[in-house]
């Protein structure tokens, strides 16, 4: 049941897409005073949510802020990262779910300051506010009542779920063709290389170097005979420079956002000098999201959005007043606090919450404006749905890879998200754990991390136990950041390794991409954690480090420094499944428990459900190539059972085809049988679990 409370003025965020009728009455569960409302949180429960974030899947002990900000470290310290997903599920004998639809900053006290008390605190109170209870008492019941009013999410094209390799600094098409040979010739699977900001002319959005680039329809042609997508990025500031269309034309047009006294507003991003398109109005919106179509003629069909929270280096007037106010420092004798002062004066200059204040958005067609800071957590959102929505005009029947940096949610039906700049780090992988199914609450289907770290230098066993877990994000990609150490996965001596894990997501992808689907379509989780499927389980509700994928899998990634293997808490009897490349797969049987398990450096471990089914398939260079017709239906079960495998064209949007949907079913002799009349020829290899 859902319940709509509405507080003074709300602005149209358009995350909920079902009309719910306001309640009248007092809020329940919650008490108001002065500025906040707050419940109490019955001991020991967990309170789950808030999509991407730092800490624990339980986000009790700690306040979180959804205020989208470049954040590049990811420290634990944090309040805030790149989204704003306020949705929490408050666990308890009578569990909750509340979204609080809201686009200024906002702040959930998650007992932090009390540790029994939920407080929450947006900055102003023009908002609405969901409460969702549960239908029959289950937390993924809640989760697919509040997905069901946000609306269905993303769907990525099928080769978007292939392996992907980026970084900051492939300056020239000769560097993608290099990466590109680097794969091939050492017989690594890829389906897409990234582009980052060097494919530029100056960094200016939607030209291409003609020096570094000279023919980019070439090269995407060449590369798509590889099975290769070429996905640029895009920045959503517009340098400002004279003779450069985009930005002429929006000055023309009065596009970009404007400060109070009608200039427009100048901050610095990697141009320099930029100005913000006005992704709130529409008409803005639509003129923005037309500018893909360069690239789409180019042969382009992917996309990534960036520094769309929006990151400001600095503006024009503060960089002005800091460098004026730092001469006055010139020859003095600076003591503690003095130096403090001088350099805090520079380190103002990034994000600063008096610039986000300072500019102006006209939503409507009416000339009203609103100030930044109130709705600064929907430009993300609206720069990548001014794509979405020019994409439905321009390919109304071709899905185009689209995810971003910053997000709201609602912004999760036009495209998905990259978990930003974390860095090479251990806890970072732990971290990405961590946050997939905090985002699969959000409706954030679509997404992963920089897949062995992006800011430092990483390692070849950081990257190869990242891999080990990127296997199964949607999402997989490589990415790391310039100046650091090169991270293809060739450039290692343990490329092998690195090799046979990849080849291994191609394996896995008729089971992903039926998981992922099947979650998009029915509004679903693709990753939860243990406790969903196993509420009432106190070990699972503690176990942070292993997650269920999809139907029968539960995953527990090795993510320490020279581990050999790692303690795996099993809630029922499981099939363990040790894999080093795709031609080894070994099957054991655990009684639930507490276990300690093996797992060599090239060795990913993962478990299979009682009573479910894996199908797998043979490895290939790309999704083009893979071949989904042999399969081998991995099972562990002790009576019939099926599995629902969902395959398309990968392409096209007929999702709901009932062709679309197939029923493996297979029995504890070994005999498997797949509806449908796809051709497919199916081996089983079944096993049975041991009587207890
Ligand atoms: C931002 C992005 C990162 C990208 C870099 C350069 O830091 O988050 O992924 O590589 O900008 O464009």
């Amino acid at each position: 049941m859902i319940r709509k409370f509405t507080f003074g003025n709300p602005f149209p965020t358009e995350a909920v897409v079902v009309s719910c009728p306001a309640e009248p009455g007092e809020l329940p569960y919650f008490s108001r005073e002065g500025g906040s409302i707050s419940c109490k949180m019955a001991s020991g429960a967990p309170v789950y949510g808030l999509g991407e974030q730092v800490r624990g899947i339980n986000k009790r002990g700690w306040t979180y802020t959804s205020n989208c900000t470049d954040e590049p470290n990811h420290l634990e310290s944090c309040h805030s990262l790149y989204g704003a997903h306020n949705f929490l599920l408050v666990g308890g004998e009578k569990p909750f779910g509340i979204f609080i639809d809201y686009p200024g900053t906002l702040t959930f006290d998650i007992g932090y300051t009390r540790q029994d008390t939920l407080t929450i605190t947006p900055e102003d109170w023009n908002l609405d506010l969901y409460l969702i209870e549960a239908e029959d008492g289950t937390y993924l019941s809640i989760v697919r009542q509040f997905r069901k009013i946000i609306g269905r999410s993303y769907i990525a094209p099928k080769w978007a779920f292939g392996y992907g390799q980026s970084r900051w600094g492939y300056k020239t098409q000769e560097d993608i063709r290099q990466v590109a040979e680097g794969h091939r010739k050492n017989g690594i699977p890829l389906d897409a290389i990234y582009m980052d900001i060097d494919y530029m002319e100056r960094y200016k959005d939607f030209t291409v170097s003609k020096e570094r680039f000279p023919d980019l329809p070439g090269l995407a042609a060449d590369m798509k005979q590889e099975g290769i997508h070429l996905v640029p990025i895009i920045d959503a500031g517009v340098k400002v420079e004279d003779g450069y269309s985009v930005y002429e034309e929006g000055m023309e047009k009065g596009y970009f956002c404007k400060e109070a006294d009608g200039t427009v507003f100048t901050g610095a991003v990697w141009p320099g000098k930029a100005h913000f398109p006005d992704m709130l109005n529409p008409a803005a919106r639509r003129w923005f999201g037309m500018k893909y179509k360069v690239l789409l003629d180019m042969g382009i069909d992917g996309f990534w959005n960036d520094m769309n929270e929006p990151a400001i280096f600095y503006s024009e007037k503060r960089l002005n007043q800091v460098l004026d106010q730092a001469a006055e420092f010139k020859g003095k004798n600076l003591d503690l606090e003095k130096t403090n002062q001088l350099l805090g004066l520079f380190s103002s200059l990034a994000n600063n919450p008096e610039d986000y204040r300072s500019f102006y958005h006209e939503p409507g067609n009416t000339g009203e404006r609103i100030r930044h800071d109130k709705v600064h957590n929907l430009y993300g959102y609206n720069m990548t749905r001014a794509a979405g929505e020019a994409f439905e005009e321009l390919e109304p029947d071709k899905r185009i890879l689209m995810f971003s940096r910053s997000s709201y949610v609602g912004m999760h039906r036009y495209g998905g998200i990259w978990q930003g700049d974390n860095l090479s780090w251990w806890s970072h992988l732990l971290m990405n754990v961590k946050m997939m199914p905090s985002l699969n609450m959000c409706g954030f289907l679509y997404t992963g991390a920089d897949l062995g770290g992006f800011g430092a230098d990483t390692t070849e066993d950081l990257l190869l136990r990242w891999l080990q877990f990127g296997i199964f994000t949607p999402l997989m990609r490589n990415h790391s950041a310039m100046g650091t150490r090169e991270q293809e996965a060739y450039r290692f001596s343990n490329m092998e390794s690195l090799k046979r894990i990849i080849q291994l997501r191609y394996c896995l992808l008729p089971y992903l991409y039926s998981e992922y689907m099947k979650a998009a379509l029915e509004d679903t989780m693709m990753f939860r954690p243990l406790s969903f499927d196993y509420q009432g389980d106190p070990e699972a509700l503690q176990t942070e480090d292993q997650v269920l994928l999809g139907d029968g899998l539960m995953l527990a990634p090795v993510y320490q420094q020279n581990a050999l293997g790692r303690y795996v808490y099993l809630p029922e009897d499981m099939l363990l499944i040790t894999a080093s490349g795709p031609d080894d797969f070994r099957f054991r049987e655990l009684k639930a428990g507490h276990h300690y398990v093996e797992a060599a450096p090239e060795e990913v471990i993962f478990f299979l459900r009682k009573g479910h089914i894996l199908p797998l398939a043979q490895t290939a260079e790309n999704v083009e190539q893979l071949d989904e017709t042999r399969l081998t239906a991995a099972a562990y079960l002790s009576e019939e059972s099926s599995y629902l495998l969902y395959d398309d064209d990968g392409i096209s949007k007929d999702y709901e085809n009932p062709d679309n949907y197939e029923t493996i079913t297979v029995s504890p002799d070994g005999t498997v049988r797949c509806s449908g009349n796809k051709g497919r020829i199916l081996k089983a290899k079944v096993f049975v679990p041991a009587e207890d």
